[in-house]
């Protein structure tokens, strides 16, 4: 068989906003040999009566990540550095893609029906990855619970792991935890919260008090990060972390602040303690900590979740009313909330992004922003120049 009798093109025909992960409608032309992939030789969803759910529209979305040569998995990717090894076959994921599908015809093969990895970034001086998209908590309430243990379930099938919350945030460390465990999935998450030296919080539990309730009420016996809040008590909380790190109680420590006028004490701390990660508020309109704290992120190896990615929300109201560039195809980009996020991940210096939700098709939006192509240095600029522009 010839060599183009392998290849799978997918070509986008309408391109419809409104759905989570971004919406194509989709001509599919496997050419492959029959025997392959059976009756899956030709699809064309446009004109099929498949609903275009979540799951395929993410499927489709990942395969058209790999159709660029996409390593999903590797740092490279994710500064769009070219890269020859895809730990993802071709078939199986086109396949996954199709099989989510329901009635499609692939659900007859055994390959699995798992998305495509989202794009990661390495913790800096360990092997360990995480996916550049997580979920922020701090609007998490009780009365939303069953559209959080959605969200929380969704964002596992779509290979997201890092989940940020606080002893501060009301009930969200409480609801996570019962999430969790009754979906079962921690050890597939990085579970992250906070604490604080006053106890400036409902409750007001502080130092090893607040540690010991934010275990119990997240049902777990070791927390992925523990972060000095808002730099509350920076001082006398790090050399406690640091014991709880050395006996295994947290594997991670670091401060966070969601103010730039907090940016000269946090960039003090991060030359005073060794952090292995810093938490700051950055965005498209917001790019104060591109100036100091990532390029000190970067010079001290520090991982860098951030925060307010959307100026809590208030970005997306900005924008809803207006088109999305022509050029925001070039990077994979369907919705402005990925719009905002993929300017955010595409510096160098971050490892994760936390934008907040409470709505199962927000998070799916939002996992899309780590998938596909990210801006390389021209197309931030032009980002920026655009977003000035507004
Ligand atoms: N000092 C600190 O340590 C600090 C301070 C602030 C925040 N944080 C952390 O950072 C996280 C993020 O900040 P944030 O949640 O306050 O603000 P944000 O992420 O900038 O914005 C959240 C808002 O955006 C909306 N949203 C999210 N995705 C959307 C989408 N795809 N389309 C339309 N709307 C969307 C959410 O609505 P829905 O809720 O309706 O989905 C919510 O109203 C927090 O949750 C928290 O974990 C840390």
């Amino acid at each position: 068989m010839g060599r183009h009798s392998r290849k799978a093109t997918v070509f986008r025909t309408r391109r419809r906003r409104g759905y989570g992960l971004g919406a194509w409608r989709m001509r599919v032309i496997v050419d492959m040999p029959a025997q392959s992939l059976g009756p899956c030789r030709m699809v064309d969803l446009s004109q099929s009566n498949v609903n275009p759910t979540h799951s395929i529209i993410g499927n489709f979305r990942g395969f058209w990540a790999y159709k660029r040569n996409a390593d999903v998995t590797t740092e490279a990717q994710a500064m769009n550095k070219p890269t020859s090894s895809n730990p993802v076959s071709r078939r199986q994921v086109l396949c996954a893609g199709l099989a989510a599908g329901a009635s499609l015809a692939c659900a007859r093969t055994s390959w699995p029906a798992a998305p495509p990895s989202p794009i990661s970034r390495a913790i800096p001086g360990t092997s360990e990855r995480l996916p550049v998209v997580g979920l922020g908590t701090d609007k998490f309430r009780t009365d939303a619970r069953d559209a959080i243990r959605a969200e929380i379930s969704r964002m596992v099938e779509l290979g997201g792991t890092v989940i940020d919350t606080a002893a501060a945030y009301g009930d969200s460390e409480a609801i996570i935890g019962d999430v969790v465990a009754s979906l079962g999935v921690r050890d597939r998450l990085f579970l992250a919260t906070k604490l604080t030296g006053s106890g400036s919080f409902r409750g007001g539990a502080t130092g090893e008090a607040s540690f010991n309730r934010s275990l119990e009420r997240m049902r777990t016996t070791r927390i992925d990060l523990l972060q000095v809040h808002n730099l509350d008590g920076v001082d006398e909380l790090l050399p406690i972390l640091q014991r709880w790190k050395q006996s295994g109680r947290i594997r991670y420590l670091g401060i966070t602040t969601s103010r730039v006028g907090q940016h000269a004490q946090m960039a003090a701390y991060m030359r005073k303690y060794p952090l292995d990660f810093i938490q700051v508020d950055y965005s498209l309109a917001n790019r104060d900590a591109a100036n100091a704290i990532l390029p000190l992120a970067i010079e001290r190896n520090t991982a860098v979740l951030v925060n307010v990615p959307f100026a809590y929300g208030s970005l997306l109201g900005q924008l809803r009313s207006r088109a999305l560039p022509p050029w925001a195809d070039e990077i994979d980009v369907s919705s402005w909330a990925q719009f905002l996020l993929k300017y955010v991940v595409s510096h160098p210096a971050v490892t994760c992004t936390i934008p907040g939700s409470t709505q199962v098709a927000h998070l799916e939006d939002n996992q899309g922003a780590a998938q596909g192509h990210l801006p390389d240095q021209n197309m931030r600029r032009k980002m920026e120049q655009f977003w000035d522009a507004t």
